[in-house]
């Protein structure tokens, strides 16, 4: 089956927080506004999830539903690691959760205690800065990514082993692959960071949400599936990003360590998913790779559109060439406009809907944009058209 993902749709009134937020986070206006905000696609997910949970609701009855009581739920989940990430663990492993930020807020509360460090590498998303502080109330510590010349990341291994070490700094969050700015680690990098954790005892919570939206070729290894010891490690996985399922809050924390998944659970309880989330998970790792494949094309070439817009168009804006994920981190810096006005350019006058760096790197993400770009290519090539017209004064 061939899906079209050319075609335009408009969401408002689906209660879409990416369409529907607009009329409260934008000035008024009678123009078309253009979100990019919001990680989500404006694609239809795949037809044998569709044809799932029209079955469910077909049923008419939606009372309280239990993953554990369907073996076929984490079962699929297995399958879908072993068989496409090559990852091994059984399905005792597999710990349903409502929402990827609630079982990341769960593994700080039960790993660490009230004021301790959490290490993160920003820019990272910004949603896991306001779960630390905002809700755990840990210190969020930043081993700050370094980035070259071309606009590629690095972890800074120096600094993450020196915080490591320190004993106030309990867990690292690592963002794999990572959002915004679009690395998928390698092997290498991967092993050290997981080496360093397990040689200072800090646990590695791995959020690992993007691992199946990668560039044509690009290899994504799950970071526990490249050491023997994962007693320290926690993978947070979803459905969310893969199949644009995010309303349906259906996450997993892989935790194969006995111990460490005991401790997680005692503080989580146990969490229900809807009969729809249930459905869609065994639909769309048991039948989805086939949509699957073919989104991942379509935005390979959103990614390559946005590129070579920008190298025609706004060269002097630097953009590295995500390996996953369908976001792009933009650095505006070389305009020499302050972030207010580079906001207020692409907002107020271009009328689009992106996100402000601050939002996932408060330190140093001024003069920077992020964009999602999972849209029909001609609002995406709208959307860039409006943004090059505001800058059209800045020749670099
Ligand atoms: C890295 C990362 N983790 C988690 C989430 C949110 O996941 P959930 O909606 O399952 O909480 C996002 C959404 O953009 C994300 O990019």
């Amino acid at each position: 089956m061939k899906y079209d993902f050319d075609r335009v749709v408009e969401r408002y009134g689906t209660y879409s927080a990416k369409w529907d937020s607009i009329r409260l986070l934008m000035p008024p206006t009678d123009k078309p506004i253009l979100p990019l905000m919001v990680a989500d696609m404006d694609f239809r997910t795949a037809q044998p999830i569709l044809d799932a949970m029209h079955r469910v609701a077909d049923f008419g009855m939606y009372g309280y539903t239990a993953a554990w009581a369907e073996p076929e739920y984490a079962a699929s989940v297995v399958r879908w690691f072993r068989q496409r990430f090559g990852w091994e663990f059984g399905p005792e492993a597999v710990v349903y959760s409502n929402g990827t930020i609630e079982a990341l807020n769960c593994a700080v509360r039960t790993f660490s205690n009230v004021g301790d460090g959490v290490i993160l590498c920003r820019p990272v998303y910004g949603h896991f800065t306001q779960a630390i502080e905002g809700e755990c109330h840990r210190r969020v510590v930043d081993c700050h990514l370094l980035c070259d010349e071309a606009g590629r990341y690095t972890v800074n291994f120096e600094e993450l082993e020196a915080l490591c070490a320190d004993p106030a700094n309990r867990i690292f969050v690592l963002c794999s692959p990572h959002n915004p700015i679009g690395r998928v680690w390698t092997k290498e990098e991967l092993r050290r960071m997981a080496a360093i954790c397990r040689d200072h005892k800090v646990l590695l919570v791995s959020d690992e949400v993007h691992c199946d939206i990668r560039r044509r070729g690009v290899v994504h290894y799950p970071v526990a599936s490249l050491v023997s010891d994962q007693s320290n490690i926690i993978t947070l996985t979803a459905v969310n990003k893969s199949f644009n399922l995010a309303g349906l809050q259906c996450s997993n924390a892989i935790i194969p360590d006995p111990f460490l998944r005991a401790r997680f659970q005692r503080e989580f309880g146990d969490r229900m998913p809807t009969p729809f989330a249930v459905a869609a998970l065994i639909a769309a790792y048991g039948q989805g790779g086939e949509w699957l494949e073919q989104v991942n094309e379509y935005i390979d070439g959103n990614i390559d559109f946005v590129l070579d817009f920008l190298k025609q168009n706004l060269p002097w804006v630097k953009a590295g060439r995500p390996e996953g994920t369908y976001i792009l981190w933009l650095d505006f810096s070389a305009s020499g406009l302050t972030d207010a006005e580079i906001h207020t350019r692409i907002y107020d006058k271009a009328l689009v809907l992106a996100q402000d760096g601050v939002v996932h790197d408060p330190g140093q993400g001024q003069c920077f944009q992020r964009i999602c770009v999972p849209c029909a290519r001609s609002v995406l090539a709208e959307a860039m058209q409006r943004i090059a017209a505001e800058f059209t004064d800045i020749k670099r």
